[in-house]
């Protein structure tokens, strides 16, 4: 059985917490938000802002624009409200189908090979976005070699890379604005099981990337019926 699933509405995630599936992909329509705001914030020097978001009850806390020192000028009040709408409209689904105890937003611009290796993370869920520049590279569960995930050894990342797919694996890629939600290790009974994935090459030419994560936590381990 596939262990992801790709759709064009987002109803689906809910079946991410089945036994088995690490992926749910929305392949929904480019988010409507200004692509020069876009660009210019990914160009924002090493942005990286992280807030979490208490949930209860399913309604999560409001995500604010950060109070950045140096906005971009295109950071206008339209572009930072649209902004706004569309990471909380994505708080809101993984609050109300996920049940967690908190979201963990974190808006990133990333001008270097940062997590260039094949790797799964050890969060419950984490929910990906890729607002400006190429989306991330994954591999179907059938592709992968797990026992050469995270080995020392390896000489170049290209090397690691190659160790852990089979031969004639093929390598995915998620489109930009399209939401990646990824099960990772610290789901209960999703060790061994965790999406593995990594960045795109950096591309001088295209600039910095600009990417938004929402991590479904659970401290307390009040984890949602499987
Ligand atoms: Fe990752």
């Amino acid at each position: 059985m596939e262990a992801h699933r790709y759709s064009g509405q987002p109803d689906g995630l809910a079946g991410i917490v089945h036994s088995g599936i690490n992926l749910f992909v929305w392949m929904r329509p480019t988010p409507a938000l200004d692509p020069g705001f876009l660009a210019a914030l990914a160009r924002c020097g090493d942005l990286e802002f992280s807030t979490g978001l208490a949930v209860r009850d399913g309604t999560h806390e409001a995500w604010r624009f950060p109070d950045l020192k140096r906005l971009p000028r295109q950071a206008s009040q339209e572009n930072r409200c649209a902004m706004e709408a569309d990471v909380n409209l994505l708080a809101r689904l993984i609050a109300r189908t996920l049940r967690p105890e908190i979201i963990r937003v974190t808006l990133v611009s990333v001008s270097s090979d940062m997590c260039r290796k094949f790797h799964s993370d050890h969060v419950p869920v984490r929910a990906l976005c890729s607002y400006h520049g190429a989306g991330t590279l994954w591999l179907d569960n059938h592709d992968v070699i797990r026992g050469e995930l995270g080995c020392p050894g390896h000489g170049s990342f290209e090397e690691a890379n190659a160790a852990v797919m089979k031969p004639g694996a093929k390598v995915r890629q998620l489109s930009r604005g399209w939401v990646a939600w990824m099960k990772g290790e610290a789901w209960p009974g999703n060790e061994g099981n965790g999406l593995v994935h990594r960045s795109p090459p950096h591309d001088p030419a295209a600039g910095p990337r600009l990417i938004l994560k929402l991590d479904a936590l659970y401290p307390g381990g009040f984890f949602p019926r499987q």
